[in-house]
């Protein structure tokens, strides 16, 4: 075994058995390339991250330019810094009104953890609905509302006065009470294997919110800037969440997360206790430079629309008797194949043949499809090719 590779094994901490251990030295837009000078054409795009493709110039230069003036200078919330106001102000300009104050921190769990905080503040409640098969994060906060047992029974006790409703279900919207602080769903839930909701059902439960007094928290971690199709994916039913939280894409490809909510209850962090929320590198001037220039190449490209059009065309090429379903919005997409032997086949045969797939955390018997939103007809057309000749190479085997 290579140097690098057992070095990466001995001193790295690991997080399962097998790490795909690809060993990347260049990325550009949706191509990957390694060590030996190998490309992939990546679908997976850092986990929905990279919205915007890799290295985009524009982001590359608001980096670049943001080191020549400062890095971190003062934990979140003292100095007045540029990059996070300038960020802020563009966030809220795409948003609802009630929706106008952000809440910059480092990771999609932190922004996870502070919504919950945020929402007890508000209500003075305690209670937390969320949904079964969902996945927020991996802090105990976090970890505590999402629906996958697997991932929790070993670090109980986590948080109390949690309960879980099946997600698109209208009788258990009967679980949000006047005790309830805060119901937290994803729009589209991602790592249950790409579940896009009725929206009936998201306009049932922004009622019941409304008529309980409970927060409606929308995780939009994995949805949010284009990956749906629409900039937001709360956008498509039109249901308006109290608390919007948001990571991935939102740093441009740095790390980053925040929760948005009005002005007005988001002071309610600032007494009783004060400092309610604080966090040493939130809104690290990096992330906000690099977010703010990755969401205005989304805006003036219109990549969500890039992701609506290739993510039908993934739909209409990917038809095979094995594949059972392609189900999701624009480029959250999840290839069901109903066996999970046969997914770990076609994704190894699909990086065998330049390209990356991936798993997801509650639905083995898919593979997901999450490439920058920048991918190309040409791209997506390659990319279908590969997986169906890597499905076609897997029939019949056990
Ligand atoms: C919907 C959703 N929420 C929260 C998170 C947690 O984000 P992070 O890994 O940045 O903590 C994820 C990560 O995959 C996610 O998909």
């Amino acid at each position: 075994m290579e140097a690098l590779h057992r070095s990466f094994l001995d001193h790295l901490a690991q997080t399962s058995p097998h790490p795909l251990a690809l060993d990347i030295v260049h990325a550009e837009g949706c191509l990957l390339t390694d060590r030996a000078g190998k490309q992939y054409l990546d679908l997976v795009a850092g986990l929905a991250v990279n919205n915007v493709g890799h290295r985009h110039p524009a982001v590359i230069a608001a980096i670049k330019e943001q080191c020549d003036h400062y890095l971190h200078v003062i934990p979140y919330g003292e100095f007045i810094q540029e990059p996070q106001v300038r960020f802020a102000e563009r966030l809220t300009s795409i948003l609802p009104s009630g929706l106008d104050n952000v809440y910059f921190v480092n990771s999609g769990t932190e922004a996870i953890e502070a919504a919950l905080k945020l929402a007890k503040r508000i209500t003075g409640r305690t209670g937390l609905v969320a949904c079964h098969k969902s996945y927020h994060g991996s802090t105990h906060g976090s970890l505590s509302i999402t629906g996958n047992e697997t991932k929790k029974y070993r670090y109980r006790p986590l948080l109390p006065d949690v309960q879980f409703m099946t997600f698109g279900a209208l009788a258990d919207l009967e679980l949000i009470t006047e005790a309830t602080a805060a119901v937290v769903v994803e729009p589209v839930q991602g790592d249950a294997g790409v579940r896009v909701p009725d929206p009936v059902w998201l306009k049932a439960l922004r009622e019941r919110c409304s008529t309980t007094g409970a927060m409606l928290v929308f995780d939009e971690v994995q949805t949010g800037f284009g990956r749906t199709g629409r900039t937001f994916a709360f956008e498509r039913s039109g249901v308006i969440p109290d608390i919007l939280v948001l990571g991935k894409a939102l740093g441009g490809g740095l790390p980053m997360g925040a929760f948005v909510a009005s002005r007005e209850r988001m002071h309610l962090l600032t007494h009783d206790p004060v400092l309610g929320h604080i966090t040493t590198f939130g809104g690290h001037p990096l992330p906000c430079v690099a977010g703010r220039a990755a969401l205005e190449v989304l805006l003036k490209d219109d990549l969500s629309g890039n992701a609506e059009r290739m993510g039908s065309l993934f739909k209409e090429l990917l038809v095979h008797r094995t594949i059972q379903e392609v189900r999701g919005e624009g480029l959250m997409l999840a290839v069901d194949l109903g066996d999970a032997n046969r997914v770990q086949r076609v994704v190894h045969a699909c990086l065998k043949n330049g390209v990356l797939g991936f798993w997801f955390l509650s639905c083995p018997t898919a593979f997901r499809i999450a490439p920058p939103l920048t991918i190309s007809e040409a791209q997506t057309r390659a990319a279908c090719e590969v997986i169906l000749a890597a499905i076609l190479g897997t029939e019949g085997q056990q």
